[in-house]
């Protein structure tokens, strides 16, 4: 199975309207495109529609970091998918940074992930654990829990279109910054694609794209995209930088070139 490598920028809260077109533009100017590559740009809410007319549609998708599970209604300061339907490709769900900051709950990541779909936009379903329950030795629990929670809804064709990210929360930067071992990373990995076969088969879960969401630069990126069951990256600091993220790019191309 052939699965597209997929590359994610996640910008998180930085970067204002200017910056993120600066910013575009010098990743254009850097990277190549490669039919097996697939790079996707989550800026802010705001910088999404301006860089949607200013980008090579056939380089990069784009995606937002987050939107409301209601298409319409009196739900003051909230986005929701429906009105992304059309502007952005994917849409990431259930960040740790919006689980643990605005306590977003099993369900509602649930019902984010099933606007998403309903919207034609492809949740990038975050799921992790933090440290004291890694420690518990909780993180097959913790990510059955959130798994099996966020997907309850969806058919097998739905489940075998998205995308999970795989964050250990103590190994992204905003939290404890603490560096993983690559190695020790696929056990986990596998344990996602090992759920999905259970809860639909094989023939899904050989579909689904898995990425690895805690911290990777330039120089750990082959690494992390070289385990087996590892299908990108959804990268946070290191894509606000267009070397670093440029060279995560070109390292992920020569190591699909090498394979094919
Ligand atoms: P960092 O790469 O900044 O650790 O963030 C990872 C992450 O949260 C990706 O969404």
């Amino acid at each position: 199975m052939n699965r597209k490598t997929l590359i994610v920028a996640n910008w998180k809260m930085n970067l204002n309207v200017s910056q993120s077109s600066l910013l575009m533009h010098r990743l254009d100017k850097k990277i190549v495109s490669h039919h097996n590559i697939e790079i996707v740009i989550a800026p802010s809410m705001l910088a999404l529609q301006p860089l949607s007319k200013e980008i090579n549609h056939q380089k990069f998708s784009l995606a937002c970091q987050n939107a409301y599970f209601k298409d319409e209604g009196a739900f003051t300061g909230e986005v929701s998918f429906s009105m992304l339907n059309g502007l952005v490709n994917y849409g990431i769900v259930g960040h740790s940074a919006r689980r643990i900051y605005f306590h977003e709950s099993l369900e509602e990541v649930r019902d984010k992930v099933k606007a998403a779909v309903r919207n034609d936009i492809v949740p990038i379903l975050c799921i992790g654990e933090t440290k004291p329950e890694r420690l518990a030795d909780e993180t097959s629990q913790v990510l059955h829990d959130q798994l099996t929670s966020a997907i309850y809804h969806l058919t097998s064709d739905e489940v075998s279109k998205i995308v999970i990210a795989y964050e250990p929360i103590w190994a992204i930067s905003t939290f404890d910054g603490e560096q993983s071992k690559p190695a020790d990373m696929q056990h986990a990995l596998k344990f996602i694609r090992h759920q999905i076969e259970d809860l639909h088969g094989y023939d899904v879960a050989k579909e689904v794209r898995i990425l690895y969401g805690g911290s990777v630069d330039s120089h750990d990126i082959l690494a992390y995209l070289s385990l087996e069951d590892c299908d990108g990256v959804l990268v946070g600091a290191a894509s606000l930088n267009y070397e670093q993220f440029s060279t995560i790019v070109q390292k992920a191309y020569t190591l699909k070139y090498s394979k094919e």
